[in-house]
């Protein structure tokens, strides 16, 4: 069995191809099959003359989403993605499906999550979520190649990470209450000091009741940590993070990217580095310049980020941020304590803040005065003190948010695109 990725290198040659039908068009005499099998989509063609009688009938009455094995020889085709077509010499049916809700005429948004089960099969939530998978296996590969550890941390947590406004409760049998995580970072922190690089990959989640493009209640996190890393090299490690994973993008998944209509000169900046760094304050007056006013202090929201972004090609850094404006953990500038050691990396074109990062508290007095400041539970943070009790080192790390990194990526227009079933709060289901 030949799959569809690879048939370009069987030009010339009879293959067997395990697949589906995605649509079917004939005249009298010929029938063209659109198929796909899981690896990519391309054109068949049966002539009438050709095949038996009864082939060619079958072929021409096929329903959306049979699933077929054919036979048939590759031929090639300049105006196919893949460069290739197949010529159909026989076909044999797994199973011949009736009325397939998603037919090839406009469907709106929501009916398509309510099929999400049924819509992955389709070219653009196909191609986003092949990219997803080259964007996850290139933080792998980019952390590993760089003596990372990989450091699994729990989902169940006893005390907030960020702010305590977003969190969901769990209930632990009427006798206690537990979070369910929102980062990782505090065990994180754990980790760098055990083995000096870690990172963490997976789930988190956010009680945002925000129904902006950028939101989900649960989305999958990237959280390095490493010892002895300043704030400098901290950007840096983002920058040539993620300079990275967009050029492996667009060296990999070209196929993909096509199917998506995604206009390169998009990403192309993005994938040389060299992403400029802004100050907050610097990030205010220019903010300001296009009516869009802030007091000091004030976080941004999506129209500032937008603004920002739209002057770059490529990502940007906005660093020193108030002290008051940002979580309890970040280190201050020894010579201006209101502001601290740390950046959030604004995408281009609207998708706003991709990673969020910094150097955290090393000083155990300081750190036992922010979580007091913050009104945190002192008895759940006290493992964490430890960290600073035993050998404290200055030390930083990152979040990066995937959902918002491939948007960005492949020009979705919502995060809920690019992850298979996303979770909101206008849905649950499937
Ligand atoms: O900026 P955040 O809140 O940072 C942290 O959680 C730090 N503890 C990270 C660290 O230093 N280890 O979140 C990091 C990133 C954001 O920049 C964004 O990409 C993503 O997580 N994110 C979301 N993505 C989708 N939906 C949401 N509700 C998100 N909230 C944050
Ligand atoms: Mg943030």
């Amino acid at each position: 069995m030949i799959s569809i990725e690879t048939l370009k290198a069987h030009l010339g040659k009879t293959v067997d191809l395990n697949a589906w039908v995605t649509r079917v068009r004939s005249s009298g005499k010929i029938a063209f099959l659109q198929l796909r099998d899981g690896t990519g989509f391309i054109q068949s063609v049966i002539v009438k003359n050709e095949v038996p009688e009864d082939v060619f009938a079958l072929a021409k009455g096929l329903n959306q989403e049979t699933s077929l094995k054919v036979r048939g020889e590759v031929r090639q085709d300049d105006r196919s993605p893949l460069g290739v077509e197949l010529g159909i010499i026989s076909l044999e049916l797994y199973q011949s499906p009736q009325d397939y809700p998603i037919t090839p005429k406009e469907h709106g948004v929501e009916f398509l999550f309510d099929h999400r089960h049924l819509h992955l099969r389709h070219r653009k939530p196909w191609a986003t979520l092949r990219i997803r998978d080259e964007l996850e296996r290139g933080m792998h590969d980019f952390f590993s190649d760089r003596g990372f550890i990989r450091f699994d941390v729990p989902l169940f947590m006893s005390t907030a990470a960020e702010d305590t406004t977003n969190l969901f409760e769990i209930d632990l049998f009427g006798e206690d209450k537990a979070y369910l995580s929102q980062s990782g970072q505090l065990y994180a922190e754990a980790g760098a000091m055990a083995f000096g690089k870690v990172y963490t990959f997976g789930p988190t989640f956010r009680a945002e009741k925000s129904k902006t493009r950028k939101h989900l209640l649960e989305f999958w996190m990237i959280e390095p940590e490493v010892a002895f890393l300043d704030h400098q090299g901290n950007m840096q490690l983002q920058e040539d993070m993620l300079s990275y994973l967009v050029k492996r993008i667009l060296d990999k998944k070209a196929y993909e990217l096509e199917l998506l209509e995604r206009d390169l000169t998009k990403l192309e900046p993005a994938s040389q580095g060299k992403f400029p760094r802004i100050t907050y304050d610097h990030a205010l007056e220019v903010l300001a310049k296009k009516g869009l006013g802030l007091e000091w202090g004030e976080d941004f929201g999506a129209p500032h980020e937008t603004a920002l972004g739209e002057d770059y090609d490529r990502p940007i850094f906005i660093e020193a941020w108030p002290t008051k404006a940002k979580a309890f953990y970040m280190q201050p500038f020894e010579n201006d304590p209101d502001r601290v050691k740390c950046a959030d990396l604004i995408a281009p074109d609207g998708y706003g803040e991709l990673i969020g990062g910094s150097e955290r508290i090393h000083d155990l007095a300081l750190l036992e005065q922010r979580i007091k400041e913050h009104k945190l539970p002192e008895a759940a943070l006290k493992w964490y003190l430890d960290l600073r009790r035993f050998g404290s080192v200055p030390h930083s790390g990152f979040g990066i948010g995937i959902e918002r990194t491939l948007a960005w990526i492949v020009g979705a227009d919502h995060v809920r695109e690019v992850i298979p079933f996303p979770r909101m709060l206008t849905r649950m289901e499937p």
